[in-house]
């Protein structure tokens, strides 16, 4: 899929890009979520997480932890690789067993393991562009993915724009 590209010009629209993503991710999916410290990593997956019927104190940033997973009307495995040093001690946390299986899998940090992360995972940049403004650039290597880009092109149509630049 070619990727999209969204602005979030306030929190309330992260939060709806969160919302329309929970409810397009396909079961068993791995995201891999990117972007500068405090550009909104863990605040869309708080988004994504409430919209599965987890509560929003469950969903802390994984920093320390680096494996939390909630289990809500779905489950979700959140990761943080922004400590990891390599890919075996990614892989020593157990993360494979969460791919492909019947959890939403969001992996901050996620190029830092890149190699780790299955082929058809979806790919989201997070730019902050200026105080509570956030550019979210989504795509995927894996054309069955595209009714997630369908899905949000419809919701969340007042939040395209053609992209631009960001930190
Ligand atoms: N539009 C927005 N979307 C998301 N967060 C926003 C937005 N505007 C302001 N913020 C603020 O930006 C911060 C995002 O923090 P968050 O912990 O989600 O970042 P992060 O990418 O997970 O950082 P880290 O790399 O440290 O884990 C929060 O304090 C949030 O209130
Ligand atoms: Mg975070």
């Amino acid at each position: 899929m070619s990727p999209l590209f969204l602005v979030a010009r306030s929190i309330e629209d992260t939060d709806l890009i969160g919302r329309c993503l929970a409810k397009y991710l396909p079961d068993g999916v791995t995201v891999s979520l990117n972007g500068p410290l405090g550009a909104g990593k863990t605040r869309l997956t708080q988004a994504i997480a409430v919209a599965c019927g987890i509560p929003v104190h469950l969903v802390l940033s994984p920093t320390f932890v680096l494996c939390r997973v909630y289990e809500g009307d779905r489950t979700i495995a959140h990761l943080d690789a922004y400590r990891i040093q390599d890919d075996d001690e990614f892989l020593e946390l157990g993360v494979e067993e969460h791919f492909g299986h019947r959890s939403i899998t969001l992996v901050e940090w996620g190029d830092r393991v890149a190699n780790c992360l299955p082929a058809s995972q979806i790919d989201i940049r997070i730019a902050i562009l200026e105080n509570d403004t956030r550019q979210f650039q989504i795509s995927s290597r894996d054309a069955a993915l595209e009714e997630l880009t369908n899905g949000l092109e419809t919701d969340c149509s007042h939040l395209i724009t053609t992209g631009h630049g960001g930190s």
